[in-house]
């Protein structure tokens, strides 16, 4: 039987306006990096991708080489989109990016004119869409003219095959160069894609206020540093986690983050939510930040994170003893 969605899904959940573009994204967004590639059940991708739709998610966010394999997270939202999302697509933000490693050579990567228009050709055909929302460059290279690769997200708009365009991992000097060459060539960028966490606090630091001049919204990725900014690693490594099969990850988990995880933790408990529900309200807590952009490897998970939305406030105590701990 196909998926229908649920007729309350818009009820609950908080759109805000990216910068100062016609596009509201949900506060909290999802993204399909990790676990949405060969390495999951087609059924428990499905279900994870229907219960975001259910609970206000119209904001799935996906780049060229996500997976493993390379591609199979846009294969397999392509899938998902073809057999039951069809009828939702008006209602529905995808984006896609190229900036890193893709196809081997050296038209596979990095940011010119070559490697973003055709990388965007091939991510449309698996994901099989005419366009995506956003088309963003991934990241800086600093090889390539910033005129070229940006002029390279103006010819995307152009030709119809992204409606907006964003930056990823760009600084606040770099953000502000592109973004005055975008607004030149008539496409204006849309949004900054940064990593952002209570553990990361690093686009406090001129980025924020660099995109806000320039009308630009924020998505903040990896706002629970992995799972990091979650119960999960509060007593030690589970054998589910991202951690137990992931070398780079696991070397995060320090005895320091744990134990301020544990104090944070407990500042939680106090507001009645988790660790995770306050990381998020925690990122969205000035306003200044468009979408908390999230991943999740079960149902619950984007259950429970979801429900962050039930409260949004922080007293200024509270927010000066998570800024004591994280110092
Ligand atoms: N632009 C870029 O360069 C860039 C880079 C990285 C990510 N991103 C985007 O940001 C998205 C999110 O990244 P991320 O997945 O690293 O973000 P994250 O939200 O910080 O971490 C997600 C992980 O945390 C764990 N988790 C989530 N909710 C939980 C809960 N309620 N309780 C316990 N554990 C929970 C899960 O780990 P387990 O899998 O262990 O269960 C989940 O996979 C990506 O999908 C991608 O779209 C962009």
């Amino acid at each position: 039987m196909s998926y229908k969605a649920n007729e309350n899904r818009y009820s609950d959940m908080i759109y805000n306006r990216c910068g100062k573009s016609g596009i509201k994204l949900p506060a909290i967004s999802f993204g399909l990096w990790q676990n949405f590639g060969d390495n999951n059940s087609l059924e428990n991708i499905k279900a994870m991708i229907f219960r975001a739709f259910d609970l206000g998610v119209t904001h799935f966010d996906i780049a060229n080489n996500y997976g493993p394999p390379y591609g199979s997270a846009e294969e397999n939202f392509g899938r998902i989109l073809n057999s039951d999302l069809k009828t939702y697509r008006d209602e529905l933000i995808i984006s896609t990016k190229a900036g890193y490693d893709m196809w081997p050579g050296p038209y596979g990567n990095w940011g010119s004119k070559k490697y973003l228009v055709s990388s965007l050709d091939q991510s449309l055909q698996r994901l099989g869409l005419d366009y995506v929302d956003i088309y963003y460059h991934h990241r800086v290279d600093p090889e390539t003219p910033l005129e070229e690769t940006m002029s390279a997200l103006d010819l995307v708009v152009k030709q119809g095959k992204a409606l907006y365009v964003g930056l990823s991992n760009y600084g606040a000097e770099e953000t502000k160069k592109a973004s005055e060459i975008l607004k030149k060539l008539g496409t204006p960028c849309l949004i900054n894609q940064a990593s952002y966490s209570m553990f990361n606090r690093w686009i406090e630091d001129g980025l924020e206020d660099a995109t806000h001049e320039e009308g630009i919204g924020i998505i903040a990725f990896r706002p629970l540093a992995m799972g990091l900014l979650t119960d999960k690693y509060l007593n030690g490594i589970p054998e589910t986690s991202r951690a137990a099969h992931n070398s780079k990850m696991k070397s995060t988990i320090t005895e320091d983050k744990i134990a301020k995880a544990k104090l944070l933790n407990e500042i939680a408990k106090e507001r009645d939510q988790s660790l995770a529900q306050m990381s998020l309200a925690w990122i969205l807590r000035k306003g200044l930040v468009t979408s908390a952009l999230i991943g999740a490897s079960k149902v619950n998970q984007i259950e429970e994170n979801l429900a962050t939305l039930n409260n949004l406030n922080f007293s200024n105590e509270e927010l000066d003893r998570i800024d004591e701990i994280l110092k």
